[in-house]
Order: structure tokens, then C-alpha cells, then sequence
């Protein structure tokens, strides 16, 4: 087990994105140790040691793989795990597949650990992907902003997607709002009166992710 004053971040899913924030958070020198998770043993053992050849030209920091008992001390546990669209799979069977990756992480993360904070990495940008097939710098050094916020206990107010309590006449649905984040992750909500037009972008948001949960729930 970890000393309970190291730094730890655990980061499931080390494809584009998973490697790339691990990329940008090895120099960033805020964390002790490193955790890298994938089922695809090759491309983590590769990544692994891809980021440890580097090491001499960063702060030091441990890099290394790992497993899900790594989950229970970690301080944040950064879930960038997920399924391409393979050709003919629609976007709600490729939704369905994913939501089962996430599903089946998150149980897992929770059966080790009761205080961590977990990031997940949802969808991305689509006229990026239109000309490189991926999108990962842009995302991930927010990625590496959000986890400072946490583990450097900010009480930053940032925008990330969090579950909504009535805030913005909305409930039950993970919306991107500001919030102050801290060492506990969303610490609260910062529910500021939105303009007519920033609240119409809003609810067209939460009636599009509405929609799509209906769907996967009527198909799950
Ligand atoms: N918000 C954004 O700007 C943004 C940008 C890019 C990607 N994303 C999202 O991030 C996620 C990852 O994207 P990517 O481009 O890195 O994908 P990728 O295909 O390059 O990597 C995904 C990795 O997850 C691994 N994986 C799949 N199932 C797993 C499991 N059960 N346990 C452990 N590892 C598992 C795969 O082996 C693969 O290495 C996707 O959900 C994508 O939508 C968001």
C-alpha cells in the first residue's frame, strides 16, 4: 500500500487520451505515483515504459502498471477506459457498450475505495475527430487542471459535468456547470443565474442526454 502522504492517481484506460494525460501529468510534478490500468496488457506494459524512458527529463514520480487493488489508495482515479465504433454498430449500441465498460470500472473502483475521486472522460469534440481521428491534448491538460484542483485541495471553481440536485431547475442528470472543486472533487455547485440564452443551451443539452438515457435504459 501507498504511505498515506503520497500522491497517487490511477488512470484506467490508457489509449489516446489515457496515455496522453499521463503524458501531461508526469510533468506536471503534482503526484508521487502514476498507476497505469488497461485490459489490453501489451499497450499498458508499452505505455508504461514508453513514460518511464522519459523520466530522467521530469520530476520524479513513479510510473508504473497496475491492478484494481491500486484503486484504494489512490486520490483520483482518472477513467478514460472505452470502446471504438466498429463499422455498422450504431451509436446507441456503441453508447450501451460503453456505459458497460464505465459501469463495470466504477463498481470496481468502489468496491476498494471509499474516499477517491473519480474523473471520467466523455465525449469529445467531433470536428477534431473529423481530421485526426482522435482528440487528446486539449482534453487532457484540463484533465491535468481539474486534478490539481484536487489534489492541491484548490476550492477552484471550474467547469465539469456533475450531477444536478434541482440546481438550474434540473435533477438527476450530469450536466457541465461551474462547480468548486476541491480535494472531494464537486465540492458544491455555484447555481448563478443564467442569461435566456445560456439557459436554452442549457436545457437543449439536458433534453438531448435525457433522451439518450431513456434509450439506453429502455435497451438495457
Ligand atoms: N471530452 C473530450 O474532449 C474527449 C476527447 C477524446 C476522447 N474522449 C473520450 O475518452 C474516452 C477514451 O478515448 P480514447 O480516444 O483514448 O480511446 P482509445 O480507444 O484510444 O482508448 C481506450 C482504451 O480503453 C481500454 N479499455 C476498454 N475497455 C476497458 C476496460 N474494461 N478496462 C480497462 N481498459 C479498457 C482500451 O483497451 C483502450 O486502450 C472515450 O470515451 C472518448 O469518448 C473525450
Amino acid at each position: 500500500m501507498t504511505s498515506p502522504n503520497k500522491r497517487k492517481v490511477v488512470v484506467v484506460g490508457v489509449g489516446s487520451v489515457g496515455s496522453t494525460f499521463a503524458y501531461a501529468l508526469s510533468q506536471s510534478g503534482l503526484t508521487d505515483e502514476i498507476v497505469l490500468i488497461d485490459k489490453n496488457e501489451a499497450l499498458v506494459c508499452g505505455q508504461v515504459l514508453d513514460l518511464a524512458h522519459g523520466q530522467p527529463f521530469f520530476p520524479a514520480v513513479e510510473i508504473r502498471q497496475g491492478n484494481a487493488a491500486d484503486y484504494r489508495d489512490a486520490q483520483v482515479i482518472v477513467i478514460t477506459a472505452g470502446a471504438a465504433q466498429q463499422p455498422g454498430e450504431t451509436r446507441l449500441q456503441l453508447l450501451q457498450k460503453n456505459a458497460g465498460i464505465v459501469r463495470s470500472i466504477v463498481d470496481e473502483v468502489i468496491n476498494e475505495n471509499h474516499c477517491g475521486v473519480m474523473l471520467i472522460v466523455t465525449n469529445s469534440a467531433y470536428h477534431i475527430i473529423g481530421y485526426k481521428g482522435a482528440t487528446c491534448f486539449a482534453v487532457c491538460l484540463a484533465l491535468v487542471r481539474i486534478t490539481r484542483a484536487i489534489l492541491r485541495g484548490e476550492n477552484s471553481v471550474l467547469t465539469v459535468s456533475t450531477r444536478l440536485k434541482g440546481e438550474f431547475g434540473f435533477q438527476n442528470i450530469c450536466l457541465s456547470v461551474p462547480c468548486l472543486v476541491s480535494r472531494r472533487g464537486v465540492e458544491r455547485i455555484i447555481a448563478s443565474n443564467l442569461g435566456q440564452g445560456e439557459m436554452a443551451a442549457l436545457s437543449a443539452s439536458a433534453a438531448v442526454l435525457k433522451q439518450v438515457i431513456g434509450q439506453l435504459e429502455s435497451n438495457s
